[in-house]
């Protein structure tokens, strides 16, 4: 088992993803996208709008506001129990998850979620699990620690209201089922879809980007009757790994983990878990969360719930299929999957991101042979980033402008060269391969947009 190092130190000198606040020594666990890094997240994330909503039938995509109304989270049970088990180490006052620690001390043999505190406490105190910082074990006793950020709304003391910053985009989605519903004249079964950004206090945030206290997710809510859910439940599971294997993800890499304990409500709930350097973790899930969503929105909000199917005259509250995925945790997943460091004939070793060209920062870029060939290579660029995301290297040699080119995975290079004044074609290497071949500049879009289609 490793840790991120090289992605984090690629991240940062290729600028796929820098330090926050870098010249201010950084903010803990958080973390800016750069050029390179803000195109691979933004591909991302058209590809799963493209899978859950524009391909999808009947999925309509939403854009919710951060703040919501108070109640949402009575409703949704977040005010009252979005915590998670925390200890303080009384000697070096560090504080840690107790889930966590005898997850960590049983090697994962342990299941702590099946445990309440008490037991928690009892296991730790039982198997002397000491502090990973200090190696004492002097704990405090379990408290829950509630993970939503919260701020103040009003322009005068009196008038200041509690607010949250959402810790999930999922209730926007269920507060807009009705809205949703009649604007779009949805049918039941029907989902809505959106992607943004949510915020939690993590007790033990960390591992680069993979588990922060603001990030980004891309939710789904499959709305449908009781009696088909189990079959909607199944295809969302299939969905949601398509979803990664068409990224190109290694399926030896990837795995489903069905949830040992579940909430009150729900009939049944899984993980994919992608094989990380640290070890298997959770990358997405998919929940069966009944009709609790709507149903307790209808309780707490007064608005009726009630769907009435135009075919049978039933009227119900449907239940709810979700599948929920950081779009942050993809990425970095998806740079995981992609680094390679692979050995070359000439006993050189290149680092390449092999990622679906689809997704891949850059198409394209154009590298002129020799500086004097500007008025070209302007051309080709000017013509090429018409349609496609392309850049441009100009120093150093060859050589090392493909090596720069393959650490951030651009999937072809275009060269210019003075056989291209001649003759208007340029040399295209393959990432990949690295073969090279000679095409019309004329037939450049067509051949750039045969390669990236997704
Ligand atoms: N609405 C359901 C929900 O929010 P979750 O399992 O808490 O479920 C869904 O979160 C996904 O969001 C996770 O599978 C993970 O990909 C991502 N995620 C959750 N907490 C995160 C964090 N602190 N940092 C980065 N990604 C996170």
């Amino acid at each position: 088992m490793g840790n991120f190092d090289k992605i984090v130190n690629l991240s940062k000198n290729r600028g796929f993803i820098f330090p926050g606040s870098d010249i201010y020594d950084g903010l803990a666990n958080t973390w800016d996208y750069g050029p390179v890094g803000v195109e691979l997240k933004n591909n991302i994330k058209r590809a799963w709008w493209k899978k859950f909503v524009q391909e999808a039938h009947n999925s309509f995509g939403i854009d919710a506001d951060i703040f919501m109304n108070s109640r949402v989270w009575d409703a949704s049970g977040h005010t009252a129990s979005f915590s998670d088990p925390k200890m303080d180490c009384k000697s070096c006052k560090t504080r840690h998850r107790a889930d966590n620690l005898i997850e960590e001390h049983s090697k994962g043999k342990v299941n702590p979620d099946l445990m309440t505190n008490e037991e928690m406490e009892k296991y730790i105190n039982e198997h002397h699990i000491c502090c990973p910082k200090c190696g004492k074990c002097d704990w405090t006793g379990i408290r829950n620690f509630n993970l939503m950020f919260s701020t103040s709304r009003g322009v005068t003391d009196e008038s200041q209201n509690l607010i949250y910053l959402r810790p999930e985009t999922a209730q926007g989605e269920f507060v807009n089922f009705l809205n949703v519903q009649r604007s779009m004249r949805a049918k039941v079964p029907f989902g809505i879809a959106q992607i943004g950004k949510a915020f939690r206090n993590e007790v033990t945030p960390g591992n680069f980007t993979f588990r922060t206290i603001e990030f980004e997710q891309m939710e789904h809510q499959w709305f449908c009757h009781a009696d088909e859910s189990m079959k909607y439940y199944e295809e969302y599971k299939k969905k949601a790994m398509d979803f990664l294997l068409s990224l190109g993800f290694n399926k030896e890499h990837l795995r489903y983990h069905d949830h040992d304990k579940l909430a009150h409500y729900a009939k049944a709930a899984c993980d994919i878990q992608y094989l990380y350097p640290i070890g298997w973790e959770e990358l997405n899930g998919i929940h069966h969360r009944g009709d609790w969503d709507l149903s307790r929105h209808q309780e707490f909000s007064g608005k009726s719930m009630l769907y009435l199917d135009p075919y049978t005259n039933e009227k119900y509250i449907p239940n709810v299929i979700e599948y929920s995925i950081g779009a942050d945790r993809l990425t970095l997943a998806v740079m995981c999957e992609a680094y390679e460091e692979e050995k070359l004939d000439n006993g050189e070793t290149r680092v390449v991101m092999h990622f679906h060209p689809a997704i891949a920062p850059y198409k394209v870029a154009i590298l002129p042979l020799q500086k004097n060939l500007s008025e070209k290579t302007m051309e080709v660029y000017s013509k090429l980033s018409k349609h496609f995301m392309v850049t441009y290297d100009e120093a150093g040699s060859i050589g090392k402008r493909y090596r720069r080119q393959d650490e951030i995975g651009t999937p072809m290079c275009v060269t210019i060269d003075f056989d291209t004044l001649e003759d208007n074609t340029v040399t295209v290497r393959d990432r990949d391969t690295m073969q090279q071949i000679r095409i019309k500049i004329d037939d450049l879009v067509d051949y750039v947009s045969e390669k990236i289609k997704y």
